[in-house]
Formats: C-alpha cells, structure tokens, sequence
C-alpha cells in the first residue's frame, strides 16, 4: 500500500484529495496548522484507510523538521509528496502592499515547499522511487495586477517544479506540477482575511471549480502507469479562457 503525504490537508484541494485517496486505498499523512481539523479529518477517514497526521507551519524549518522527526519507523517510507499548502494574502498593489502578507506567501507557498520536500527527497531518492506533485496555480502563467506577489510565488512554484524535475527524474522520481483556475475553497476567504461576502462575489456569475475537480486530477496523475509522467497540467472551469478572463453570466 502506497503513502501520500498531503500537505494543507485541513480545507479545500488538500482535503478534498485526502477524502478521495483514502477510498482509492493509499495510506495518508496529514498535515495542516489546525489540529482540531486535523483530528477531524482523521477520524472521517479511518473508515476507509491508516492515517497519521502532522501539524507544522510550513513556513519555518525548525517546525517542520520537528514535525517529520516525530513519524514513526512505519511512515517514513513516503511514495508520493502533494505539495499544496499554500494561499493568497490581500489583494493590493505592489505601492500598497502588506509586508506581513508578502512574507506569508513567499515564505509560505515557496519556502514551504523546499522546506518540506527536503525532508521526504532524499528518502525517494534512496529507493529509487516516488512522486511529488506541486499546486501552482494558473497565477504563474499571467501576472495579474495587485495579486503580483501571489503571482511570483506561484511562478517560483513553476520554476521549483522544473528544477526537481532535472535533478530527481533520473531517480525514478516523478514530478507533476497542477496550475488550476478558480477553484471555489476557503482561498478568497483568507485572501480577503475573512471577509465572505467579498469572496463570494469571486466565484459569482459562472461555475467554478470544486476541490474535487482538482483532486480528481490529482488523482490521475499519481495512478498513471509506472513508465507516465504527468508533468504539467493546467486546468480552468469552463468559463475561464485565460488566467484574468472568467466569463460571467
Ligand atoms: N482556490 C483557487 O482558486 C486556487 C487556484 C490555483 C491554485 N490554488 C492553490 O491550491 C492550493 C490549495 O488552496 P485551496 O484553494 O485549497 O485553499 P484553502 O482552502 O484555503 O486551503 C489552503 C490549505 O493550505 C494550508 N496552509 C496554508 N498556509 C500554510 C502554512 N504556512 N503552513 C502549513 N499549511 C498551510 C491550510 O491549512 P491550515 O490553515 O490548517 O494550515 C489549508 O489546508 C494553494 O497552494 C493555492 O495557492 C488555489
């Protein structure tokens, strides 16, 4: 039986990726900074397969390093790594920006990713084997006024892809990197630091993604055969023709 590790596996794509590799019979790590949604989330899905959950804020080493120190002998043998943890914070140009929300998502959604892939490549590397998949966004594809820090982050997302890419294939390591359109999750809510009614005017007019549509893809790229890597997908709802065009009814 395969390990996935998820990480931002308390809301939206990572949670609805859980719910969906837990019946397709992979063993999960979990992991999130809520741990009351953590344990949840665990205890949902013990009906259908093992899991073992982690809580650490991706943005800092130490804590990360401690959280993966603490996996027993049994789940350290990860074979598949969803980096998707990750979020925007406000929405404003780069005059107006917020220090603390730029330091959130470059740290957060960048260095969160290195950080957590450096205590699961080596191990991948040893055996031979395994697959990280990466949740960038279609934000790496076109900048978008007053979301420019996202953007870069999400395109340093792009660039660590490619990079594991070159270092880890000749490894027998796959790797995949998810650009989604709008997906309605808790995404705009902490964007817009709680504010609903502002977020929800982001998913109006038009059908957007769910969780599950990513998931869904996620899914079908860590099940493709042994010899098929996925390595970038891009995946919009029906209504967006580009990364600033969503067609409203
Ligand atoms: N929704 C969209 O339209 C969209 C489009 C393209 C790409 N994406 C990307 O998809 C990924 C998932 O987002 P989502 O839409 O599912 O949003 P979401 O519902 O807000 O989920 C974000 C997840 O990331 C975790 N997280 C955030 N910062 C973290 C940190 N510093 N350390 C550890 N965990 C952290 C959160 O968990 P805790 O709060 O428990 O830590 C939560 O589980 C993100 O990388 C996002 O950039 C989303």
């Amino acid at each position: 039986m395969k390990t996935a590790l998820i990480t931002g596996a308390t809301s939206g794509i990572g949670k609805a990726t859980a719910e969906l590799l837990a019946k397709q019979g992979f063993r999960l790590i979990l992991c999130g900074r809520r741990t009351e949604v953590l344990d949840q989330l665990k205890f949902e899905l013990s009906a259908y397969t093992e899991t073992f959950s982690l809580n650490f804020d991706q943005r800092y080493f130490e804590e990360v390093e401690k959280a993966f120190e603490s996996l027993p002998i049994d789940w350290k043998k990860i074979d598949i790594l969803i980096n998707n943890a990750g979020n925007a914070h406000g929405l404003d140009s780069l005059i107006e920006g917020n220090i603390n929300d730029w330091d959130m998502m470059i740290d957060g959604n960048v260095k969160g990713i290195l950080y957590v892939s450096k205590m699961i490549m080596p191990g991948m590397k040893e055996r031979n084997s395994g697959h990280i998949v990466n949740i960038s966004s279609v934000a790496a594809r076109q900048t978008y006024a007053n979301g420019v820090v996202y953007c870069a982050s999400k395109k340093a997302v792009d660039v660590l892809s490619e990079g594991m890419r070159l270092e880890l294939t000749e490894f027998g390591i796959k790797v995949t990197n998810i650009q989604p359109g709008a997906v309605e999750t808790d995404f705009s809510k902490v964007r817009f630091k709680g504010d609903d009614d502002r977020a929800k005017t982001v998913y109006q007019g038009y059908e957007a993604l769910k969780a599950e549509d990513v998931a869904d893809a996620i899914a079908y790229c860590i099940n493709a055969p042994k010899h098929v890597m996925i390595s970038d997908l891009t995946i919009y709802p029906s209504a967006q023709s580009e990364p600033r065009t969503i067609h409203r009814k």
